[in-house]
């Protein structure tokens, strides 16, 4: 898993060439999209006066992971992995920001376990004091800290990992669990062997949202379950220490910064609009809006804890590629966020169609793209009527000649049309028309097809490289820039 093809042997395989002219199937990004969808994090973490911290663990590239810290020069390079090969494989950019004067740091956002500990401390060591984060969320780990020392490294950074709701990492607040850690952190700080930087959440469970911009209620309470331990942490602490980081994130939490009214001066927002509290969609009794979006409450709990002296941290990974879970999620509204924000697809092939054979006697078609190229990762039904929502694991972008079928709307995934990957086996994907009979838009054997997937971390992983295409380049949509070597493995 850990050997990666050469880019140089693959660009000259690809670049120039189209998406109808390779081998499929393949998983393909649009730069023009996952450069916007960074761009946008970026601008919004600096309007609110954040700290950023990017998550690489979707794409695991070096191409992306610039695109994710940006290239302004005075900015801290905050990186998070979620495999060792992670932070291996960053060494060389992470040396490179260094040279040009960045601060760097990389957070290995596990918790610790005894046979990471060698690599870390390599890792550690290359990059320098200051540069390697770890996650702890168990007394038990605390002792790999001074083993990631002893081992060779420097004394590492340390965010203790709270569970806000989540239930899969993390100590819950307010349990004696978490009282042992925080003194078992601070002693641990008191003897040299780790210094603790601050507190970290990941609100998993915000991919239940349904509402536009419902997920900013699980950010504030992802701040709010922070604060609390750290303030507990600050009790007990010496003096003198830097301000204790809060560093909170899932990619619906995080991209509700991007919300207009979260910045305002004189009453008016940063794209010019009066601040009331409402959305930026047009009209606010749709089902799929929560009114009045939150933004009043945030905005003061921000203030209070900058006030507070805590540094603020947001953290997110999935944002630059987007997916099917994403839109469902309605972190943001549907001007904001919406089908034409997603920068992945799986590029497969129709191979066979079997007339009437769905259940509502509609054709299917079978594609060459099965759950090890498409991921099978579900969206949960969590709609008032069993069974309306959509399940897929997939949709048909428009694209080529199907450049009219219908995308994801305002109402998905309750409302749902066009075609849909209803099921999959290892290299099998079937596709089923979802909607009325009548609409339903024919394919034919031999037809190229783009899938935008469930969830683009487990969709990445099946392949060892992306083909870039960049939606820019007007009448050459489909040619291949460029192809990003993933680092696979562990
Ligand atoms: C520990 C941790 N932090 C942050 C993230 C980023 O979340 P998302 O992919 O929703 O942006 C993840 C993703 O799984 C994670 O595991």
């Amino acid at each position: 898993m850990a050997v990666q093809p050469s880019k140089d042997i693959l660009r000259d395989q690809f670049v120039g060439k189209t998406l109808n002219d390779v081998v499929t199937p393949q998983v393909v990004l649009d730069l023009a999209k996952v450069e916007a969808n960074c761009n946008l994090m970026l601008e919004a973490a600096e309007r609110l006066q954040l700290s950023w911290r990017a998550h690489i663990k979707t794409h695991k590239t070096e191409e992306l992971t610039r695109l994710q810290v940006g290239d302004k020069s005075s900015s801290p390079v905050n990186l998070i992995v979620s495999t060792i090969i992670e932070a291996e494989k960053l060494i060389p950019l992470l040396k490179e920001y260094q040279q040009n004067g960045r601060k760097v740091n990389v957070l290995y956002s596990f918790p610790l376990y005894q046979s990471c500990i060698p690599r870390l401390a390599a890792v550690s060591a290359a990059l320098g004091a200051g540069a390697l984060s770890v996650m702890v969320d168990h007394v038990d780990q605390v002792p790999y800290l001074s083993t990631l020392t002893t081992s060779g490294g420097h004394p590492p950074l340390v965010f203790l990992k709270v569970d806000v709701g989540g239930h899969r990492a993390g100590v819950i607040p307010d349990t004696p669990a978490c009282s042992a850690l925080i003194s078992a952190l601070l002693a641990s700080e008191t003897a040299g062997t780790s210094i603790l930087l601050g507190v970290y959440s990941h609100a998993g469970h915000s991919y239940a949202s349904r509402k536009d911009w419902e997920a900013m209620n699980y950010l504030s309470q992802e701040f709010e379950g922070l604060r609390r331990v750290a303030e507990q942490v600050k009790e007990k602490r010496a003096p003198g220490r830097d301000p204790l980081v809060l560093s909170v994130g899932a990619t619906p939490t995080a991209t509700t910064i991007q919300h207009p009214d979260l910045v305002e001066t004189n009453g008016v927002t940063t794209n010019g609009t009066a601040t009331n509290g409402t959305p930026a969609t047009n009209g606010t009794s749709h089902p799929n809006i929560l009114t009045p979006v939150p933004t009043t409450h945030l905005k003061s709990l921000l203030k209070s804890l900058k006030t507070s002296n805590f540094t603020l941290e947001v953290h997110a990974g999935v944002y630059p590629t987007l997916d099917i879970q994403q839109l469902c999620a309605h972190a943001r509204d549907s001007a904001s966020l919406n089908a034409s924000y997603i920068g992945i697809t799986v590029l497969a092939e129709i191979c066979s169609l079997y007339p009437s054979r769905s259940p509502n006697s509609s054709t299917e078609a079978l594609v060459n793209a099965g759950c090890i190229a498409i991921g099978r990762e579900p969206v949960a039904d969590l709609g008032a009527v069993k069974g309306e929502s959509y399940v897929g694991w997939g949709v048909l972008m428009p694209w080529g000649e199907l450049s009219g079928l219908p995308a994801p709307g305002r109402e998905f995934p309750t409302k749902h049309e066009g075609w849909e990957v209803a099921s999959l086996s290892q290299e099998h994907g079937i596709l089923r028309w979802a909607g009325k009979a009548e609409d339903e838009v024919a394919l034919r054997v031999g037809q190229r097809v783009r899938v935008w997937p469930n969830h683009s971390c487990i969709t990445g992983a099946a392949h060892a490289y992306y083909l870039v295409v960049d939606s820019r380049n007007q009448g050459r949509e489909d040619e291949i820039v460029d192809v990003w070597v993933r680092w696979n493995g562990w």
